[in-house]
């Protein structure tokens, strides 16, 4: 018997469902490759470890940018990976569900089935990943009372409004967590001459970064390399003096929300101020966010307690509820 599965391949991190077992992956989405060869070294997890941990020459390769699928071979490799790891092959060819994010092009779209497919899948839908936050939220989808559900990843940012079983409004854009370590890092390199690795600008954005009121400020010491020779150097930095190095990009976050709530039809708008706003996703714990939201918007914001994982719990939920949410999704 087809074993299912739900997928979530996000930019940063892929997490795969079981009906019965809940999530059993949630691993970096990336592939390491032997420098000489070309050939597969590591794979999510394994792949992120070998990362400045070998002497060996390793290439890594993230086969998703800004949520959809720029390295095709690269992203066949990792689903046929994530899929034996899942247990895929204890079952044969796995029938999957995978998420898909509403702002994606036809072509997007059909470049992430038709790897599914390659990689071993029977059969592939695909579903908007608001519709699977939607659902794992518990909100009133096929009620004509108006819900929005934002999406903070790694490669970009979405928001939607749903009533009665579909989006009725949304808006993207193609930034998203990665964006803001970038930017610490380019900071960082312009100011002090260091250069970070990408790992130590997204813990500094984690830990230390504020958007909201800043309270007490800190600063915290970090390892890099100087530009000018590549020797090991150091950098203190606090978290007042990298709040306006992220605040641009924080404002097209929140103008992104605030031009969706404009196009939402007036009596679902006035749903949505009355319910909230949800928002999901990892990017959505960035501290002060949250705030900036509900400043901007006057609606209050719900935060979820495990942002990350709620759209691959939403997709799980959807093996179970079969023809019931069928015409939302689509078949490759
Ligand atoms: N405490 C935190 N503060 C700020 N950002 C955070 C925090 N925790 C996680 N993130 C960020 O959340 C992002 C990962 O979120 P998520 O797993 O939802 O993305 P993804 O699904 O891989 O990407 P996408 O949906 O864009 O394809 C990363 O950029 C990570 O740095
Ligand atoms: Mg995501």
């Amino acid at each position: 018997m087809a074993h299912d599965l739900a997928i979530d391949l996000g930019t940063a991190r892929s997490r795969v469902a079981t009906r019965s077992d809940g999530v059993v992956i949630d691993q970096p989405t990336v592939v390491a490759l032997d420098g000489r060869t070309k050939s597969v070294i590591g794979m999510g997890s394994a792949a992120e470890a070998l990362i400045g941990s070998t002497t060996k020459p390793v290439r890594t390769a993230w086969p998703l940018v800004q949520g959809a699928v720029a390295d095709y071979d690269t992203a066949v490799r990792l689903l046929r990976y994530l899929f034996r790891a899942a247990g895929g092959s204890r079952f044969g060819r796995p029938k999957v569900l995978l998420g898909v994010p509403g702002t994606a092009t036809p072509i997007e779209r059909r470049a992430l089935g038709k790897a599914a497919a390659e990689a071993g899948a029977s059969q592939v839908r695909l579903l908007e990943q608001p519709i699977a936050a939607a659902i794992e939220l518990g909100l009133p989808l096929d009620q004509p009372t108006g819900s929005m559900v934002c999406d903070f990843g790694a490669g970009k940012t979405e928001v939607a409004v749903l009533s009665m079983g579909g989006v009725v409004a949304s808006r993207g854009v193609r930034i998203g967590g990665l964006d803001l370590d970038d930017a610490i890092a380019t900071y960082v390199r312009m100011t002090s001459g260091v250069v970070l690795s990408r790992s130590v600008a997204t813990s500094v954005k984690e830990q230390l970064v504020q958007m909201g009121p800043v309270g007490s400020d800190q600063a915290v010491e970090l390892a890099g390399r100087a530009v000018t020779s590549g020797d090991p150097a150091t950098i203190v930095v606090s978290a007042s003096e990298l709040r306006p190095a992220l605040d641009d990009l924080v404002r097209q976050l929140v103008s992104t929300v605030v031009q969706c709530l404009g196009e939402a039809p007036p009596e679902v708008a006035q749903d949505i101020i009355f319910h909230g706003i949800h928002v999901v996703g990892g990017g959505s714990l960035l501290h002060g966010l949250a705030q900036r939201l509900e400043e901007a918007t006057d609606v209050p914001v719900h935060l979820h307690e495990e942002p990350s994982i709620v759209m691959v719990s939403g997709l799980r939920r959807c093996l179970a509820l079969g023809s019931r949410y069928d015409e939302l999704f689509s078949r490759v």
